[in-house]
């Protein structure tokens, strides 16, 4: 099996360490547009193999896509990040035009690959290359958007904070949007080991659990000075994993909607089953009243940035 991540940046390369170190594939590829970083950072990744104790091999590209030929999923990381004042949705111009081409070429040297976008504004650069992709003829369940799965794991690490709580005793979604003001954290949903969380926290205290994830990565921009890297790494290889393995594992994602969650044609974060083939299956949540408003406020704001594209 082989997976190549474009963009040998932060996100890139971690998301790299951390499919590399989890042998789930022979070969990664990691594919950069600035001379030699890929290279680069694939021999330092290779370095680590001994102490690491790993055996999956990893090629660095100067854009060279024939090295991508044939890869099973490709991680599409390659874009600015933020810095800090900034909104995901200020980077949408430069961002779409490296997302198009970008995808293009993998399409054209991986027909067959399932493709997992990280690039920001995530749900319309997902939303974009479903574009691209149906275009050359690919199914739509080919194209992910990663935001949830990260989104959900900063919700986890918040509600693990306020409640004292081990973090792998709790869980949480966060679906809509991956934006500071579109995500929903599912609050009423979340438990402790079965048990719902409002069992321990009042609801002044949930609602800034809720604040607080959907302002997670903005938190980590003003003390980074650029966007984190850790967490959406480990994030992106999770789906990646769920992907090579066929867990069906149930991951927030961005997934192009047909009707489902009372939305059209649109990329938007929705829990879906991952496995072999794509996004499988979305799985349907009963979303209360207020939830439902959140989610359609969400998607007409996905939407106004897509019509962007358009421009
Ligand atoms: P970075 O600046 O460290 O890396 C981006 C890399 O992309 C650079 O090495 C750059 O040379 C490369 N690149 C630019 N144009 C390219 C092209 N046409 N072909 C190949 N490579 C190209 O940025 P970082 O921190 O790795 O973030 C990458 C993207 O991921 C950003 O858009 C960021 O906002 C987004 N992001 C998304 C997250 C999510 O949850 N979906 C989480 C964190 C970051």
């Amino acid at each position: 099996m082989k997976v190549t991540v474009v963009g040998a940046g932060a996100v890139g390369a971690t998301t790299a360490d951390n499919i590399a170190r989890k042998q789930i594939v022979d070969e990664v590829v990691l594919l950069d547009i600035k001379q030699g970083v890929a290279e680069g950072k694939a021999m330092d990744l290779m370095q680590t193999a001994s102490l690491e104790g790993f055996d999956t091999k990893i090629i660095g590209s100067t854009n060279d896509y024939t090295k991508t030929a044939k890869s099973d999923v490709v991680v599409i990381t390659s874009g600015l990040p933020r810095k800090p004042g900034m909104t995901r949705e200020e980077l949408i111009g430069i961002n779409a035009g490296i997302v198009r081409d970008v995808v293009t070429k993998i399409l054209t040297h991986s027909p067959k690959a399932i493709l997992l976008i990280v690039s920001n504004p995530m749900d319309t650069m997902t939303y974009l290359a479903y574009q691209v992709a149906q275009s050359m003829g690919v199914n739509k369940k080919r194209i992910i958007g990663m935001g949830g799965s990260l989104d959900s794991s900063r919700f986890r690490y918040y509600l693990s904070q306020a409640t004292g709580f081990a973090q792998s005793d709790i869980h949480g979604q966060v679906i809509g949007g991956h934006g500071d003001t579109t995500m929903i954290p599912l609050t009423r949903l979340a438990t402790v080991n079965s048990i719902p969380v409002s069992r321990f926290l009042s609801k002044d205290v949930l609602d800034k659990v809720a604040a607080d994830t959907m302002v997670g990565g903005a938190t980590l921009t003003g003390l980074l000075g650029t966007s984190a890297w850790y967490a959406p790494g480990i994030a992106s290889c999770a789906v990646v994993e769920a992907i090579i393995r066929d867990e069906k594992k149930v991951i927030p994602s961005s997934v192009y909607l047909n009707g489902e969650y009372g939305q059209k044609d649109i990329c938007l974060g929705v829990p879906v089953v991952i496995g072999r083939n794509g996004w499988e299956k979305i799985v349907n949540i009963r979303l209360n009243q207020e939830e439902q408003a959140a989610f359609a406020k969400s998607a007409d704001a996905v939407r106004n940035m897509n019509n962007v594209l358009a421009t």
